[in-house]
């Protein structure tokens, strides 16, 4: 076939056309082979000049180089432009806003619980207290009989305990509480004694710390829960100092028109002891379900040290006296909140815990 302007200028219109059409650089590289490949349109048609006639030539031979010069330019650009594109989106893509907010780094945040023993840490060392912790794993002889509570003591029922296995029991048919009374605390009273044989008078102790009991659960009990025990020996301490101290800290923790009383209780490491009530922060006094239709919850057990218990302690009861009380952060917690199943402290269930982002 001889070449002709017409088919060159129609290579060169359809070679821009279709330029103008492509979207990637691979569709582009697929073109130029079409045009400019072994056997592209543009290569095949520039065969045929030599067979064109000899007039003809010179300014076929220019109109020729000209259209290819052009296709790869315009092929070129194309690629060039293709590129840039590529790069801006990419760049778009990756691009990075200094001005925008930061995301916020989750933390996490302290338990309701902790926070209210916290708050209490803080109460009472306003008033010189200091925190001295015991250990959860504890005897028989720290946790009861110390206390005044002997083996045969009825009153033992009242903390149903958990004991550690004689080594090599655990398990079997054979299991055994451990010959030495280990067992997990009932309570955080058995750091009084600890407290008194470590410490000199005047003492003002607060120990915070976990306690379990062999508890069937359910929405006021836990086998394992928080206590935060608190006690003062001197030479001159009273069942008043005692009033006055807990009405303060109930003002505190609850609002200065919450309403306290005291009651009659038991303790066998108290004489004479207490408990003590607050006003039923869900109803008012009224009465409602929370507070079993009384209008009032105990908040803490309480009263003056035993005879029987400073002497355990290394102290003259005709010396020294001292007032001691356990406080339950659980239930003050609830209270506080109006929670009302305990067990929603140990569910660990986030949709629970993120209602106190700080804590409260
Ligand atoms: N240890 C008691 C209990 O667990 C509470 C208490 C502490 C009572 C100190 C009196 C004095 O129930």
């Amino acid at each position: 076939m001889s070449l002709n302007t017409t088919d060159l200028e129609a290579v060169r219109a359809g070679a821009r056309e279709r330029l103008g059409h492509t979207t990637t650089v691979e569709a582009v590289e697929e073109l130029r082979q079409h045009l400019l490949g072994r056997s592209g349109e543009l290569t095949t048609l520039l065969k045929g000049l030599g067979s064109a006639a000899p007039e003809e030539r010179p300014e076929l031979g220019r109109l020729a180089n000209e259209v290819r010069t052009e296709v790869e330019d315009a092929i070129g650009e194309r690629l060039a432009a293709l590129r840039d594109a590529a790069l801006d989106d990419r760049l778009e893509a990756e691009a990075l806003d200094m001005s925008a907010p930061g995301r916020p780094m989750p933390v996490g945040h302290l338990h309701p619980v902790m926070t209210l023993m916290r708050d209490l840490r803080e109460i009472f060392h306003a008033y010189g207290f200091e925190v001295f912790e015991g250990p959860e794993i504890e005897t028989e002889e720290y946790n009861f009989e110390l206390l005044n509570i002997p083996a045969d003591h009825p009153a033992r029922d009242l903390w149903d305990t958990l004991y550690v296995a004689e080594p090599g029991t655990a398990g079997t048919d054979q299991g055994r509480p451990a010959e030495d009374g280990t067992i997990l605390r009932t309570h955080t009273s058995p750091t009084q004694i600890r407290a008194m044989r470590a410490l000199e008078p005047p003492i003002r102790v607060l120990t915070p710390g976990r306690c379990f009991r062999y508890e069937a659960v359910d929405a006021s009990h836990g086998f394992e829960f928080f206590q935060v025990e608190g006690l003062v020996v001197d030479r001159d301490t009273s069942l008043a100092d005692l009033k006055g101290l807990l009405e303060e800290v109930a003002r505190a923790l609850y609002g200065r028109d919450v309403e306290t009383r005291f009651r009659p209780g038991y303790y066998p490491f108290t004489e004479p002891s207490v408990a003590f009530d607050i006003g039923c922060l869900v109803c008012g006094g009224e009465g409602c379900a929370a507070c079993g239709r009384s209008g009032w919850m105990t908040i803490l057990g309480a009263g003056m040290v035993h005879p029987t218990v400073l002497r355990a302690g290394g102290y003259d009861p005709d010396e020294f006296q001292g007032y001691a009380f356990g406080m339950g952060p659980d239930r003050m917690t609830m209270l506080r909140h109006g929670i009302g199943d305990i067990r929603l402290f140990f569910s660990a269930d986030r949709r629970f815990l993120d209602q106190f982002p700080d804590g409260r």
